[in-house]
């Protein structure tokens, strides 16, 4: 139980379907399950324990949780590896409620150590499958270009996931913001949009206002994944509300990051109050303290959300998936019940 927070809203928390659609799935690598993934592989981590390595899980912005996520990743080799993975988290997905995921991945991460593309969807795909069967869950995947890396970089990955078109709905984009604008990816999304994949990216987490209008205008981004520093710019704000644009903001991760010094001081409820689609997800749960159930209850108590705008706040995200529109209906309806 979260302090400070009303035990009905708690157990409306609990209730309530909840889909989720920021997760990167590298981020729900606890360390236990690393260090027994790098003794399977023979992988020397740099910590001696995973006592050890959480204990370094103290960040003070993007690029410091960065490097140690692209090293974790080091210990994930074989199909078996990421299916194991998405295992883990569906089951505690499954715990807090979850009906509905859709996973980033970040292929460039795995081709560069030589794991082939279809290792890690195949892996993933496996997972979901397992997922749907024991929970009756659903999930999607969703391939993310690395913002750091180059042009023709993102360009051969998509070109590497293009034999498994089928398999993922979507492209985003992450990893550090600061210098990296959409604009630099621009062309790359271009053939995306071609393929008919959907589009997302990360922006105003840590970059400014101007790249959550350059993800909108330039990549064609259809939800803005944080998108926090919005409220820069009160035009942009008034263009996401009028336009009804998504954003999967991730309170937790912008603790542990430093986006914000204090929950209390979050701008969730403000941009919710504004009439913005807000939604609550987890991003890297295995690093920022907390999978969505976490963040909902630690929202919640840090911003006096109420029952109506808990309620309101899953909504957004049921709205907000890539499904149909029937299966939405049948969502929306569950979350009316839970009440
Ligand atoms: N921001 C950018 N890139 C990321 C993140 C994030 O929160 N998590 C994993 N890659
Ligand atoms: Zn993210």
């Amino acid at each position: 139980m979260v302090a400070g927070l009303d035990p009905d809203l708690d157990r409306l928390i609990t209730r309530l379907p909840k889909v989720e659609l920021h997760l990167h799935i590298e981020g729900t690598l606890e360390p236990e399950m690393a260090f027994a993934l790098a003794a399977k592989h023979g992988v020397t981590l740099a910590y001696p324990s995973a006592a050890a390595l959480r204990a370094a899980y103290d960040f003070h912005d993007l690029q410091s949780f960065l490097d140690l996520y692209y090293a974790g990743c080091a210990v994930l080799r074989d199909e078996d590896d990421f299916r194991a993975l998405a295992a883990a988290y569906f089951a505690r997905a499954h715990a807090d409620g979850v009906v509905h995921a859709e996973l980033f991945f970040d292929p460039q991460s795995h081709t560069s150590r030589g794991v082939a593309m279809g290792t890690v969807i195949g892996g993933l795909r496996r997972a979901i499958a397992d997922a749907h069967a024991q929970y009756g869950m659903t999930a999607e995947l969703i391939l993310c270009f690395l913002r750091h890396l180059s042009e023709e970089d993102a360009f051969a990955t998509l070109e590497a996931a293009l034999p498994y078109r089928d398999q993922f709905v979507g492209v985003g984009l992450d990893s550090g913001e600061r210098g990296n604008p959409p604009s630099k990816f621009a062309r790359v999304f271009a053939a995306a949009r071609g393929h008919g994949l959907r589009i997302v990216a990360h922006a105003g987490e840590e970059g400014p206002a101007a790249y959550i209008t350059e993800a909108l205008d330039l990549l064609g981004a259809e939800r803005i994944d944080h998108g926090v520093r919005c409220d820069e710019d009160d035009a942009l704000v008034a263009r996401l509300v009028a336009a009804k644009i998504p954003l999967t903001v991730c309170p937790l991760s912008n603790l542990k990051l430093c986006v914000v010094k204090d929950l209390a001081e979050h701008n969730f409820a403000a941009l919710l109050r504004r009439g913005v689609a807000v939604m609550i997800n987890s991003d890297d749960p295995a690093y920022f303290g907390g999978y969505v159930a976490d963040n909902y209850r630690a929202t919640a108590a840090a911003l006096g959300l109420t029952a109506d705008e808990l309620i309101l706040t899953a909504e957004h995200a049921a709205r907000a998936a890539f499904v149909k529109d029937d299966i939405k209906a049948g969502w929306l309806a569950r979350i009316a019940a839970a009440r």
